[in-house]
């Protein structure tokens, strides 16, 4: 297993170009099997589930051929409707084909996704929604068997506003027989670029952007192009990773419209932040200050940004307080960070960080995506070396990060094993 050995102390400066944004290209792929047509995607960022996708993709017979940031995607061929439990053990957005197969093909056999480091993070939801449009689901063996002649238009609330869930339904709806309303819809950018794409190929989708969706359900979808939208939580990472270690960046290719709640608490942390159509510059020259925030839905402060926060409040001046509402589980990162010198106690779901004037470096361990990224940042910003270890979670999200990251001056190195 790979690690990644950064000595911290240096300063950040330079330019970073961000990738396309992991949770949309995931959606994206999947709309690939709404249509027999061609579909040209752009943007697409290099990650592990990215790979992930398309290889369960094209084991259902979607062509997919991909050509740098390119994937040109081919749905004419697709006779496998089946996502099997070794492809969605490894990567839960797996979940993301049920829809499009059962709208399309009247058939789908997906594999429940199992426990989550982060939380148990059921699909309840996509499944109620289906079955409101028709969808006769039987769970078996640990998959879920779904069958529909043609799904139909209804009305859809869900018990809880979920990305993914919002996204299967929207998809599926897009070729439903008349109507649907999906109300308490998330809306995040990321359904937003689906939906967006989904109106290219021909879905009348109404609603784009707000929480209640209204899809009236046409015959066919047609081929479309179609560029990925810019990675907010990546663009937020390297923000953070600049407050926490001091500097001068200046982040192209994403748009600071994505990510207002985070900005504005960077500036609260005595960030000097500055922004074009699709640039954002961040200048830190002193020690942050502390800054507390709940996570929400968007628009609210995004839980994917909560513990890169944490780094940046654990070497702050003062005392900060995190509140995780989305995920049950998400403060995993914490005891690593304490390893380094950092000063959090977690009471429920609230972290209480007490800033320290330094971390200091140590071997830690990455435990998911967006905790392996926090513990680069407090390695950035941390005096000696700190080890991090399994960053095979980091590389399911992030598009070569540490080469970024070297490239504005820190000192970062993957160690193969
Ligand atoms: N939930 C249910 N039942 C459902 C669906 C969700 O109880 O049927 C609960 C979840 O357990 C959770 C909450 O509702 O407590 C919200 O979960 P949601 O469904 O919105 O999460 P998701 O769609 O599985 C996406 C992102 C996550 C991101 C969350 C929240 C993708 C592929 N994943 O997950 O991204 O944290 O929304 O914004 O879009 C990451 O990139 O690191 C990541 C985990």
């Amino acid at each position: 297993m790979d690690k990644l050995l950064i000595t911290g102390g240096n300063r950040l400066s330079g330019e970073i170009t961000v990738s396309g944004a992991k949770n949309a290209a995931l959606p994206i792929l999947c709309a690939g099997l709404l249509t027999a047509d061609d579909i040209k995607l752009s943007n697409v960022p290099h990650l592990q589930d990215v790979s992930t996708m398309i290889k369960l993709l094209q084991q259902m017979g979607l062509r997919a051929d991909r050509d740098a940031e390119q994937v040109l995607l081919n749905g004419s061929a697709v006779d496998k409707l089946e996502a099997p439990y070794e492809m969605v053990k490894t990567m839960r957005a797996s979940i993301l084909v049920l829809g499009p197969l059962l709208a399309r093909f009247g058939e789908a056999k997906v594999s429940l996704p199992g426990g989550c480091a982060i939380g148990s993070r059921p699909v309840d939801q996509h499944i109620k929604g289906l079955q409101a449009m028709g969808a006769e689901i039987a769970i078996e063996a640990g998959y879920i068997h779904a069958k529909a002649k043609r799904l139909k238009g209804t009305r859809v609330v869900t018990d809880m506003i979920t990305v993914t869930g919002t996204e299967n339904l929207l998809m599926a709806a897009t070729l439903a027989d008349g109507r649907t309303v999906l109300e308490n819809a998330a809306r995040e950018p990321e359904v937003t670029d689906l939906a967006n794409l989904l109106v290219k190929m021909g879905a009348r989708i109404e609603g784009i952007g707000t929480d209640r969706l209204v899809v009236d359900g046409v015959e066919r979808l047609h081929g479309a192009s179609h560029a990925v939208i810019a990675d907010r939580i990546e663009t937020g990472t390297f923000l953070c990773a600049v407050a926490a270690a001091g500097g001068d960046v200046t982040l192209s290719n994403t748009r600071s419209d994505l990510l207002d709640v985070a900005m504005d608490k960077l500036r609260e942390a005595g960030a000097v932040l500055t922004s074009g159509p699709d640039w954002i510059r961040v200048q830190m020259a002193s020690r942050p200050k502390a800054v507390s925030f709940r996570t929400t839905e968007y628009p609210g402060f995004p839980t994917d940004m909560q513990a890169q926060f944490m780094a940046v409040n654990s070497i702050a001046d003062g005392v900060s307080r995190v509140t995780e509402t989305i995920f049950e589980n998400r403060f995993m990162h914490v005891q690593e960070m304490n390893r380094l010198g950092a000063a959090i106690v977690i009471e429920g779901n609230t972290a209480i960080i007490d800033g320290v004037e330094q971390l200091f470096g140590a071997p830690v361990m990455a435990t998911d995506l967006r905790a392996s990224a926090s513990l680069v940042i407090a390695g950035l910003a941390a005096k000696g070396e700190t080890m991090v270890d399994r960053i095979y979670h980091l590389d399911r999200g992030y598009d070569r990060m540490e080469l970024k990251l070297r490239a504005v001056g820190a000192r970062i190195e993957r160690v193969k094993s």
